[in-house]
């Protein structure tokens, strides 16, 4: 009984300071385990009266039950901090709105192409829409441009085996357009355009024009210049640096060339503009006679203007973009920032 009382004593000294887990572990092992100090004290009892015996068995029992218990609510302390612990570091603030879905957002070609849209139906202009496969003579021989003629060459042209082409400018959409409204006509006819040539930064084989005309009687270079800068200031919201010099395309007369002050690198020189400071943008011109009287319009009674902007250039221009290749790449990271 003595040995028991002082084992007793040492053991649940031992419990409550036992610091970690696996201390507590080792004063079970050493006082409940089957070569334990308890299990020996047991062997002695062999030595007692029946009577001590029974006594001591039950003293035996109740020690054994109190330190079995003594164990059990330690190891629930440990077991309760390592809790506590693991909960503070995967601590989660439920109230955080989700990140959600990501949203889809509006390419910036289409997002200019509907501005300018929306400008010109302002104006009293009909969109109108064309085929990306179109006839050799919508494409070239009703704008003038005969088969012998030298400005085929000016456009690489994907050819398909029936005959049809891709069409190399949306200036076949003028055609369609003055057959299908006649005169007098406000039209614009944005599209996807195809050219069989070398990418760089500012040539892509695939790219968007915007076609505008407009057939009336008396229309003169004043009002084409007219159309030209309120496009331009709907489309930059600033003054912008353009210069106007002549072009020649078969379809109009006089023709001309809009060029704009490279905004990539202000004029300086650059990939985008060649190193000449000057963009491309904007070819226009009075509608030549031949394409009217070929689409049945009397070219005496009727005159207009053309122009074809290059989009995708313009987008460029709009929102710095150095390289061509970027606006169809299809790199989230780019298409993210609009
Ligand atoms: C034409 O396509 C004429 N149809 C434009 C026109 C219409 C003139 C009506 C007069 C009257 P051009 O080949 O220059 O012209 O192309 C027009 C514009 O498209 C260019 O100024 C340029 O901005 C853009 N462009 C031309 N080639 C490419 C290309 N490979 N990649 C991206 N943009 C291009």
């Amino acid at each position: 009984m003595d040995e028991l009382q002082s084992l007793s004593h040492d053991a649940l000294g031992r419990i409550e300071a036992a610091a970690t887990p696996e201390a507590l572990e080792e004063v079970r092992i050493e006082i409940l385990g089957r070569k334990g100090k308890l299990a020996e004290i047991s062997k002695g009892m062999a030595k007692l009266s029946p009577a001590e015996r029974a006594e001591t068995g039950k003293q035996l029992n109740l020690f054994k039950q109190k330190l079995e218990s003594e164990l059990e609510a330690k190891k629930a302390q440990f077991d309760e901090a390592a809790l506590t612990a693991r909960l503070n570091s995967e601590w989660l603030d439920l109230t955080l709105p989700s990140p959600g879905v990501l949203p889809g957002s509006i390419h910036p070609i289409t997002q200019i192409q509907t501005e300018i849209e929306q400008l010109f139906v302002s104006l009293g202009f009909t969109v109108l829409d064309g085929p990306e496969v179109e006839t050799e003579y919508n494409n070239f021989d009703a704008l003038n441009i005969p088969q012998d003629h030298p400005a085929r060459d000016m456009q690489d042209t994907f050819w398909l085996s029936d005959g049809h082409l891709l069409r190399t400018h949306t200036s076949p959409v003028q055609i369609r357009g003055m057959k299908t409204l006649g005169p007098p006509l406000r039209m614009i006819a944005p599209g996807r355009v195809f050219r069989n040539e070398e990418v760089d930064a500012s040539h892509e084989h695939t790219f968007y024009q915007l076609e505008g005309m407009m057939i009336d009687r008396n229309v003169s270079v004043a009002n084409l210049i007219y159309f030209m800068k309120t496009l331009l200031s709907a489309v930059f919201g600033r003054e912008v640096t353009v210069r106007l010099r002549p072009g020649y395309f078969p379809f109009v007369e006089p023709g001309f060339e809009l060029d704009i002050q490279c905004l990539i690198c202000g004029g300086e020189g650059c990939p985008v503009c060649k190193q000449s400071g000057w963009v491309e943008l904007l070819p226009c011109g009075l509608v030549h006679p031949n394409v009217l009287k070929m689409a049945g319009i009397d070219p005496e009674v009727w005159g207009g203007f053309a122009f074809g902007l290059g989009l995708t250039r313009l987008v460029m221009m709009r929102y710095g973009i150095d390289d061509i290749r970027w606006l169809q790449s299809g790199d989230l990271r780019f298409a993210k920032q609009f």
